[in-house]
């Protein structure tokens, strides 16, 4: 085949330049047809939507087209056309055919429409050739791009985050460890102790769970930033809404105070939902139709509604007066799981809210103090579907209550050092949050479960591909 540009097929459709010669590539979905004519409906990824593709039988070799199976992968020259055919403005008349690759009809997984997305979750190195995935896919890195374009915009700086870290920022205790010993025989300590200053870093390492800590110390000079990275999480929840490595968006500011914050998130939030809807809306229609009917109407209702801003004191009231039975017992200090935060959004408020002023036991050693001595000035954004989207704090300035929490809390000064030092330098108001990135492509592709909005998730018991 002469060499020629390749169009895409998201251009193709759009064109009107009947009579053209194009070249297009991609994949084969379904070849359907009869004795004289047959019809190659080829996807490139693009575009949720396929090419047709029109090969008359009587021009091409016979074991040619037995080649064109579905999976296979081609190269087409032909006319551009307008289509007879309902649902397409455009078709190809193929004049020349390559096949790249063909795919085995017997073994190739994605023979028919309709799989479980249990089953595609098993081949994962497939599913990307599904529509599903492809839309997910393209919404995925349309959500990317708008986050730093939002941002940019905004005058922030992207601030890259450690990976490797010696410090545990959110004290919640489950984090991968790092280390090049030899797991069977570690070198010890004189006690039996393993001894890490043998490791490669000569401490302890883990991957880390959240960039904001290192996010505070820029913001400490640059005062507008913001963090987007891989963070590690090794708990053991097998839930929809949960991943042991998912990718989180951390902006921190200096001057801002929590209302500031709350402002932002909000903003934030919208922003992303009318980009979605502005440059997604093909895939965006195709998830509407295939899994979730409301999933439109449910960004535009974000969109438009204000969000409920009120104190995890008056929520537990509220739970606690909703009469609703719960399968984990609201009282107050509790955190609030899933199937509370979900009441609170979806049957009370009906629309999404932010809670405020939680308790201090529940919540990480950096969040500013109130003066009532029993809560912290945290902030969960709370969405329907998902339960919390975003968590994030006013930070605590104050040296002296920092290093008070920090005692409470047992953690080592010498881990946080550097952490301090911010407070004895030049300290001053400032918030943050961070946005969990899948959570945010859960919500607005519509899907249920988390590990369908990620190529290859890590779940506990499962790290394939
Ligand atoms: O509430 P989290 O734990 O807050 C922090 O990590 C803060 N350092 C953020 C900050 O203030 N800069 O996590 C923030 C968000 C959650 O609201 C949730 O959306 C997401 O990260 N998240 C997870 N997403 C998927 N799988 C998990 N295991 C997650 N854990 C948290
Ligand atoms: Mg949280």
């Amino acid at each position: 085949m002469e060499h020629q540009r390749r169009s895409k097929i998201s251009d193709l459709l759009k064109s009107k330049e009947y009579g053209k010669e194009v070249l297009v590539k991609g994949w084969v979905r379904t070849r359907r047809g009869n004795k004289n004519v047959n019809f190659i409906a080829l996807n490139d990824g693009s575009v949720v939507h396929h090419i047709q593709v029109v090969a008359e039988v009587a021009n091409f070799d016979e074991n040619l087209l037995k080649l064109v199976t579905t999976g296979s992968c081609l190269a087409v020259k032909g006319v551009l056309v307008e289509s007879q055919g309902q649902g397409q403005n455009v078709e190809i008349q193929a004049r020349e055919i390559e096949v790249y690759g063909s795919a085995d009809a017997e073994t190739y997984p994605l023979q028919k429409k309709g799989h479980t997305l249990e089953f595609l979750r098993e081949i994962a190195h497939l599913r990307p050739r599904t529509n599903t995935f492809g839309a997910v896919l393209r919404i995925r890195h349309a959500m990317a791009y708008a986050i730093h374009k939002y941002f940019n915009d905004q005058g922030f700086f992207y601030i890259h985050a450690p990976i490797i870290t010696g410090s545990d920022a959110e004290g919640a205790g489950a984090m991968f460890r790092v280390t090049t010993l030899d797991a069977g025989n570690p070198p010890r300590l004189p006690g039996g102790e393993i001894d890490y200053a043998q490791d490669f870093f000569g401490k302890e390492t883990n991957l880390t769970v959240s960039g904001q800590l290192e996010a505070e110390l820029a913001a400490m000079a640059l005062s507008l930033v913001y963090t987007f990275g891989p963070t590690f999480r090794a708990e053991n929840s097998n839930t929809p809404r949960h991943l042991a490595e998912f990718w989180m968006i951390e902006p921190e500011m200096a001057f801002y105070d929590i209302n500031d914050n709350m402002d932002l998130a909000e903003e934030f939030l919208k922003y992303l939902m009318q980009y979605a809807l502005d440059h997604c809306y093909d895939d965006l229609e195709f998830l509407n139709k295939m899994y979730d009917n409301e999933l439109i109407d449910r960004l535009k209702g974000v969109i438009g509604s204000s969000f409920e801003r009120l104190t995890y004191t008056k929520a537990v009231e509220i739970l606690m007066a909703s009469g609703q039975t719960w399968e984990y017992p609201v009282s107050w200090g509790a955190d609030l799981q899933a199937e509370h935060e979900r009441y609170l959004v979806e049957k009370h408020f009906g629309k999404p809210v932010i809670l405020t002023d939680y308790p201090k036991d529940i919540k990480a050693f950096y969040m500013k103090q109130n003066t009532d001595g029993k809560t912290v000035r945290g902030m969960d954004v709370l969405f329907p579907k998902i339960g919390e989207i975003i968590g994030g704090s006013q930070r605590e300035e104050n040296l002296d209550a920092l290093m008070n929490r920090i005692h409470e809390m047992n953690i080592p000064e010498k881990d946080v050092w550097w952490y301090l030092d911010t407070r004895k330098f030049g300290t001053t108001p400032h918030a943050g949050f961070g946005l969990g990135f899948e959570r945010l492509i859960l919500f607005v592709t519509g899907m249920a479960n988390i590990r369908d909005v990620i190529p290859f998730p890590r779940t506990p018991k499962n790290a394939e591909f």
